[in-house]
């Protein structure tokens, strides 16, 4: 309970001047409409794509890059563990002479430093299978009872829940960070049947008052009074409580905003293999050290920056940042000492109300622990690229190939996806599942 008074009291100082009803666990990353200004250059870009007198240098300039696109989506599929080498792609120009080349989306072009697992597993499930889960999860996600909920999960996210809970199929499922209960409904739409239990300083019924919220009745709330942190509860006895004799059988969500290589410890201390995590921010954004940040090293491809002002990165992200919302150029991401991991070389946590300084060999450490108990890393693609879903924040050029392809425009709209406004498709930070286990000395 005291536990529980210190996180609203948090929570309720970062409020500011804003509701506290309305703010609790806010994440600006989330579903914000694009600017006017990025607005009007993907319009100008849309206009300029089919203009006439363009069409003759573009054309075989778009040829080279569809290409690119379906011969590097091939030799890539979702279901591996991707590494992509800074500037491995070409940065494809969309059109010549109109001042904004280097803009393409370029998925991954400056690199995707995945988690390298022990044994270089990779998930049971392919494109082929994201596809199909796609189709049955778009009417679902029509009867979502939360229409807008910004500063919680948008469409990738609830898609990559749903399709994730549905496969593995666990015994019990963990939720912590529950905002008005919309991840609370994904999980109940995945698996209608088994227990829920869900951590979250303010109970969701507490929304129920001003508006849309979800209560489940099938699941244990340690909410409100009741709230308990994830690393403070007594596992063995509330698995024992609610029939669960396998830990392994657990699925743990985490959309709480704690340091992750935090959580994924307390996970395995209480026997706890299945995590997926709703914020896996790249580096140099966010409010807490993530998978992805940790796992940014330079000994993995893909991963570690220069902090040199002339370097290709600096020149590259410089310009994406224009143009794609939550890019970073080499300022946002060098702090002192040219201290890049993390952020500016800072482990945050708590929604940034905490945070320390680490040493380039702590992040080296951290990763080597990651390293040591991942079983499996993979990051949920996001659902379709941007010349379909319009949005315009997170910058496709740090991220894998995405389950719909750019130019796919039939599928998209045979999907339903036509359906939703643009802002359901701008919260995705790259959701990750992991199989964990402590390593045994045979
Ligand atoms: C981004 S919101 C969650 C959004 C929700 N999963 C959804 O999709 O709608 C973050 C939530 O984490 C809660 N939170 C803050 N500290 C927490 C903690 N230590 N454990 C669990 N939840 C916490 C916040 O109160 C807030 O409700």
């Amino acid at each position: 309970m005291a536990s529980a008074a210190m996180q609203e009291t948090t929570l309720s100082a970062r409020r500011g001047a804003l509701s506290s009803e309305d703010d609790d666990g806010r994440d600006d990353s989330k579903t914000k409409k694009p600017s006017r200004l990025t607005m009007d250059i993907l319009a100008h870009l849309r206009r300029f794509s089919i203009s006439a007198p363009c069409l003759a240098v573009a054309l075989p300039l778009l040829l080279v890059f569809i290409i690119a696109v379906a011969v590097l989506s091939r030799s890539r599929p979702h279901a591996e563990i991707l590494v992509t080498p800074l500037d491995s792609l070409p940065l494809v120009p969309l059109l010549p002479g109109n001042g904004l080349e280097g803009l393409a989306p370029n998925f991954g072009s400056l690199g995707v430093p995945l988690c390298r697992s022990k044994h270089g597993k990779m998930v049971e499930w392919t494109s082929k299978d994201l596809l199909k889960g796609l189709e049955e999860f778009v009417p679902v996600y029509e009867t979502r009872p939360i229409k807008n909920n910004i500063y919680g999960m948008g469409f990738d996210h609830s898609f990559g829940l749903w399709f994730m809970a549905r496969w593995l199929k666990p015994d019990l499922m963990i939720e912590s960070g529950a905002f008005k209960g919309h991840s609370t409904w994904v999980l109940r739409q995945a698996m209608p049947e088994t227990r829920i239990i869900s951590l979250s300083p303010r109970h969701p019924e507490k929304y129920l008052r001003k508006g849309p919220a979800y209560v489940d009745a099938n699941c244990t709330y340690f909410a409100g009074k009741d709230f308990v942190d994830f690393g403070s509860v007594d596992w063995v006895s509330v698995l024992k409580k609610h029939g669960v004799a396998d830990p392994s059988r657990v699925l743990a969500f985490f959309d709480d905003h704690q340091n992750e290589l935090k959580r994924v410890k307390q996970a395995l201390k209480a026997g706890f293999r299945n995590l997926i995590f709703e914020d896996n921010y790249d580096t140099g954004t966010g409010d807490h050290y993530s998978l992805r940040q940790i796992c940014d090293q330079t000994y993995i491809t893909g991963g570690g920056h220069s902090c040199f002002k002339d370097s290709d990165e600096a020149k590259i992200r410089l310009k994406r940042k224009k143009f794609w919302k939550k890019a970073v150029d080499i300022d946002d991401l060098c702090g002192a000492g040219e201290a890049w991991w993390g952020v500016k070389g800072y482990m945050r946590d708590n929604f940034n109300h905490s945070n320390k300084q680490i040493s380039d060999d702590e992040h080296v450490q951290n990763g080597r622990f990651i390293e040591s108990v991942l079983d499996l890393y993979w990051e949920l693609p996001p659902v379709a690229g941007p010349s379909l879903t319009h949005q315009t924040r997170y910058d496709p050029a740090r991220s894998t190939d995405p389950i719909i392809e750019d130019g796919k425009f039939g599928l998209f709209q045979r999907l339903g996806l036509t359906r939703f406004e643009t802002a359901v498709f701008n919260g995705y930070t790259q959701m990750v599942f992991l199989r964990v286990s402590v390593s045994t000395i045979s």
